[in-house]
């Protein structure tokens, strides 16, 4: 698949930001990583995917077959729009060079994602935007969380029910089985995990991060329209030919981030988002989507 297990397995071509990662946790024995107490899917101490078995299953809930996969691939090939290509071209990129991106692109792909819908134009986006010293500050205080008081910090909000009911949890699992399966991670291997989530405070090595922040007094609402603007952000990028990810896992580092950016107390850390460009391994879209009939009902129409 993409070139992660080889990075785990001491590829000398990774990146300062991946190398930082891997040195800051390299030597904890299970401690942390065996206890923490995050329920993260993107921490890898996911207790369901652990247990989820091995590679090869069905995917999601066994209602996708192989033909309607390479018939939905076929139709990512063919769309004509660019808009199209656009969504479906992007996918969450892990492995970032140190290519600088200009402050003047990130300006442009705000500009460009304030467009997003939101009920009654409250626009309930915040974003205080990364690079150099001062996200290189933050990544090492997060890196030193992570690495030794993990179990002191929680997000300040749920992103994953306790029980994910079906077909949620099939298709957690699968996530699971291929995200790890393709870092080379073995199911039962916290340490490992803990590495690779250590990846994410570092941006994956990308040169800009951006931190996404809501006001705490908004409701359901609102969230759903700061969803609305994340995507623009990851499709503004992608149409610039840059790549990005976007991270729950800062959510968990509150208070570091409050503090390192002057966050007020009325705002919520909702997720972070890395953008730069590919190390070139990326751009294959390793998570499969789940069939049009798994969630669309179609009502009235001619068929
Ligand atoms: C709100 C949100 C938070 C996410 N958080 C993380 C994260 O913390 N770490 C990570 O590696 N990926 C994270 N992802 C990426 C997802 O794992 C990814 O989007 C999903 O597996 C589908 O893959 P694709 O984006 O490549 O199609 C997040 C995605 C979203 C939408």
């Amino acid at each position: 698949m993409r070139e992660y297990a080889a990075d785990w397995n001491g590829n000398p071509q990774v990146h300062s930001g991946h190398t930082a990662a891997r040195s800051q946790c390299q030597g904890r024995r299970n401690g942390a990583a065996a206890e923490g107490a995050s329920l993260s899917v993107h921490d890898g101490e996911e207790k369901e995917i652990v247990g989820a078995g091995g590679a090869g299953g069905d995917s999601f809930g066994q209602t996708v077959s192989a033909s309607e996969r390479m018939a939905a691939e076929n139709s990512q090939r063919a769309a004509d729009s660019e808009i199209d290509r656009i969504i479906l071209d992007r996918v969450a990129c892990r492995e970032f060079s140190n290519r600088v991106v200009p402050q003047h692109t990130i300006v442009e792909i705000l500009r460009v994602a304030r467009f997003a819908p939101s009920g009654a134009n409250i626009q309930p986006w915040n974003i205080y935007a990364l690079t150099g010293g001062p996200q290189e500050r933050l990544s090492a205080a997060l890196l030193d969380a992570h690495c030794n008081e993990r179990a002191k910090h929680v997000s300040e909000y749920k992103y994953y029910s306790d029980v994910l009911p079906p077909p949620y949890r099939e298709r957690r699992q699968e996530f699971g089985r291929i995200f790890y399966g393709s870092l080379g991670i073995h199911s039962g291997d916290a340490e490992a995990r803990a590495r690779q989530t250590a990846k994410n405070y570092v941006f994956f090595g990308a040169p800009v991060g951006l931190i996404v922040t809501i006001d705490r007094r908004l409701e359901a609402g609102s969230w759903l329209d700061l969803g609305m603007f994340v995507q623009n952000v990851l499709l503004a990028a992608a149409g610039r030919g840059l790549h990005s990810c976007p991270q729950e896992t800062f959510a968990k580092y509150h208070t570091i981030l409050r503090q390192h950016l002057s966050i007020p107390d009325e705002q919520m850390v909702v997720c972070g988002i890395s953008i730069g460009y590919s190390d070139g391994g990326v751009s294959l879209r390793s998570m499969p989507r789940a069939d049009i009939g798994e969630f669309a009902h179609f009502i009235g129409f001619e068929s």
